[in-house]
């Protein structure tokens, strides 16, 4: 095995998981992109970061895209010399728009286009469930990595699997983050170990609902986005995004808690449209506001 002379890039969608009533299983690419460069060189690893996480991440071998670059080169059987690494981050930290997903997926990438010939040697399949071991779960890795709308989930062996669906060109999204971070592991831990038949059965129904309605029929958005299994138990770490997410759809309009939290995404009809203005007008105050399509693509070397 060989490693390639001089740098490669690579661009990573932000991701919203769950959408609502999707809990681990779906998620959404948004046109949102940390852009990240790597190139062997002969010893030593340097690494510098730009934007979110800068002055913040440590800059050693536990920054997360070090670590999924060392998995994948020893799933692809040597590690290199030294690694010089750049980030350019604009996806914001521990807001539920799956920076760590981006990390990880551009990480796989980035080793994978280092050495010569790896896209014969980890295909999409191969590179999808290595990201997903690393996340420990594949709902914001799988559409990060193959972009658009995807359906993914776990099989009994371990393996994970990624279906694209189809987004009907007329729905985008507006994000609106909160100023302070609310950890994944957190956000997890105030989970129940147990849920009800009702509201797992209530779950299943809407999920199914907004596959369609996300493929072709988004007047039903608001119904298919009700979600009984993660939100609310979540109130405590977020009670400002539960109380945006609840004015909003009283008001009709089709909004969710994006991913683990606390970022509240709300649904609308195109980036430059009257209704996503009205939307970006209710931002709160200290928090930002963004419209964003979605992104139709996944990771793309830059
Ligand atoms: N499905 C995950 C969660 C997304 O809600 O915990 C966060 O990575």
């Amino acid at each position: 095995m060989t490693f390639v002379d001089g740098p490669v890039r690579v661009r990573v969608p932000a991701t919203s998981a769950n959408l609502g009533p999707g809990f681990d299983t779906l998620g959404l690419a948004l046109d949102l992109r940390d852009e990240l460069e790597a190139e062997v060189i002969a010893d030593g690893l340097l690494v510098e970061v730009s934007g979110y996480g800068a002055g913040q991440v440590p800059l050693d071998e536990r920054h997360l895209v070090v670590r999924a670059m060392r998995a994948t080169f020893d799933r692809l059987g040597k590690q290199p010399t030294g690694l010089r690494l750049t980030c350019k981050n604009v996806i914001p930290h521990a807001r539920g728009l799956g920076s760590s997903s981006a990390a990880i997926v551009a990480g796989v990438w980035l080793a994978r286009e280092l050495v010569a010939g790896g896209r014969l040697l980890l295909d999409e399949a191969a590179l999808l469930d290595l990201a997903a071991q690393l996340e420990g779960h594949p709902d914001n890795v799988a559409p990060a990595l193959l972009g658009g709308f995807v359906i993914s989930g776990q099989d009994a062996d371990g393996s994970f699997w990624a279906v694209p669906a189809g987004v009907d060109p007329r729905i985008s999204a507006v994000v609106f983050v909160p100023s302070s971070p609310v950890s994944t592991e957190a956000a997890r831990g105030l989970l129940p170990a147990e849920v009800p038949h009702a509201d797992a059965a209530a779950n299943a129904g809407r999920t199914a609902l907004l596959v369609a309605a996300l493929s072709g029929r988004p007047e039903e958005l608001l119904r298919a986005t009700e979600d009984r299994l993660h939100q609310s138990y979540r109130r405590s770490a977020m009670p400002e995004s539960l109380a945006l997410v609840e004015a909003l759809r009283a008001d009709g309009v089709p909004a969710v808690i994006s991913g683990a939290g606390p970022t509240v995404l709300a649904f609308a009809d195109g980036p430059d449209s009257a209704a996503t203005e009205a939307l970006l007008a209710r931002c709160p105050q200290g928090w930002g506001g963004l419209a964003l399509a979605v992104s139709d693509t996944g990771a793309v070397s830059a």
